[in-house]
């Protein structure tokens, strides 16, 4: 999400003259776009901050100006703290304001700072200037904030609450990326699969029904969509799951615990038991597709049996991913004022097991992949010279030696090797790859 906020940032700077630049030391504007989710996010933005202020210092020396940002969920949650903390940065905004910042830019060239963390009731996306280029695979958001009050989370007080974009806008947008050049599509919001647009027609329609609708459009070959919750997945998008050849194989799905008591205590609204029904029923409606989650150990209560329960729910299931996290408690959040809580070190030794058993089963599964063809998407040059990277419908990341004019292609790839981490190809049938390209 933060990826795509900072492109549509660059988008509205363009016609100000701004361009990005690779060197902070070329910058006349420098933005740090912060996340809020977890403790660790937000320590780092002021370090971050430490360490580039030296390049605004350097220009400033020379008698030339350089504006630096915050922008993000650490500028919306802490904009006075920084204001305060940080002399250095001229304009503090949040994720629903960018839009704003032709305004904002104006001010902080007149020597003003600006904090800008209202929720405006105009919403940015009816004043975004149109997106430039994101290349082959491309980012649409399609829904933003949410309403769910995990009691970990402070998403819902961050972003706000959830606001769906309407469909013909949603399909609008995928023509122009893939005249762009983008192939596949990954539709994003902070609760996706909670997306309720307006169609012209003035009915409402879920995330399944718009899936089909821009598996329409003509040049997208690829979709995903990022980050669902278990109570949002209804039969409608179950059936896409069924229906869709073009959504990915691939679904992140994050349950956060294995634990009924605890799902309870952090609001997430269903239970174990539910989790294990949606994960059958999206199987038998697509059989190669695989989970990616997310999980939080040490959450205030969770006992060894809790946490064993999680254990047990990775063990049923089998993820080809997963992100994993201790619990820190987030200001202004339910959960910040529970007092039950989990020793650091009992949370550490809870992390390193189920990071241990989740890279097991990655390994599994990427070695299960060599010895197959893929259709893989070259979206970058690899780290080796001559190679490509990539992912496989299934998300995995591949690394293949393959001629420069293959990026932003699908193209087949037979996997060759594989680590926990990561998968080696080689690129198949090269003339009829070239051909298709
Ligand atoms: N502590 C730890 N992890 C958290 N996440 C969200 N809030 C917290 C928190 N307070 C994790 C969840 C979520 C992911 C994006 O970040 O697992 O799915
Ligand atoms: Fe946060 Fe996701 Fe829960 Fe919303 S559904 S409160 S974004 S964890």
């Amino acid at each position: 999400m933060n990826v795509y906020d900072s492109s549509r940032m660059a988008d509205i700077l363009r016609p100000l003259g701004y361009a990005q630049v690779d060197e902070p030391n070329d910058a006349d504007m420098m933005i740090l776009n912060t996340c809020h989710i977890r403790e660790k996010a937000t320590d780092k933005v002021f370090s971050e901050i430490g360490r580039l202020k030296k390049h605004k210092e350097a220009k400033e020396a020379k008698g030339e100006k350089m504006l630096m940002a915050v922008a993000g969920c650490v500028a919306q949650a802490e904009g006075d703290f920084i204001l305060q903390r940080a002399p250095v940065i001229d304009m503090i905004f949040g994720p629903q304001t960018y839009h704003e910042l032709p305004e904002m830019v104006l001010k902080a060239n007149g020597n003003e700072r600006v904090v800008n963390t209202e929720f405006p009731t105009v919403t940015k996306f009816d004043s975004l200037p149109e997106e430039q280029n994101q290349g082959a695979a491309a980012f649409l958001s399609i829904q933003e904030g949410c309403d769910k009050f995990c009691t970990f989370c402070v998403v819902p007080y961050t972003r706000g609450a959830e606001y769906s974009r309407p469909v013909d806008k949603i399909v609008d947008e995928a023509k122009r990326l893939v005249d762009q050049g983008a192939k596949e599509i990954t539709l994003l919001g902070q609760n996706v699969n909670a997306y309720h647009g307006t169609n012209i027609d003035g009915k409402t329609w879920g995330l399944g029904r718009l899936i089909e609708a821009v598996a329409g459009v003509n040049g997208v070959q690829q979709i995903r969509y990022t980050t669902s919750h278990p109570r949002d997945v209804d039969q409608e998008l179950i059936d896409a799951h069924r229906d869709v050849e073009k959504l990915a194989p691939f679904l992140h799905l994050p349950v956060q615990s294995g634990s009924d008591k605890i799902l309870k205590a952090m609001n997430r609204k269903h239970t174990a038991e539910r989790f294990y029904e949606i994960v059958a029923d999206l199987r038998s409606a697509r059989p190669d597709l695989v989970f990616s989650s997310d999980f939080i150990v040490g959450f205030p209560g969770e006992t060894d049996q809790d946490h064993e329960d999680t254990m047990q729910l990775i063990r049923d299931v089998g993820f080809a991913s997963a992100y994993s996290f201790k619990y820190s408690a987030r200001p202004g959040t339910p959960a910040a004022n529970m007092t039950n809580l989990v020793r650091e070190d009992v949370k550490a030794a809870r992390l390193l097991e189920l990071q241990n058993l989740v890279t097991e089963q990655y390994l599994e599964f990427n070695l299960a992949s060599v010895g197959k063809t893929m259709s893989v998407l070259f979206e970058r040059k690899g780290r080796k010279e001559g190679q490509l990277q990539g992912r496989t419908p299934f998300y995995q990341a591949i690394n293949v030696p393959a001629n420069e004019r293959l990026l932003g292609e699908f193209v087949d790839v037979k996997v060759t090797e594989a680590t926990a981490n990561a998968l080696v190809g080689e690129v198949q049938m090269v003339e009829n790859n070239i051909k298709q390209a």
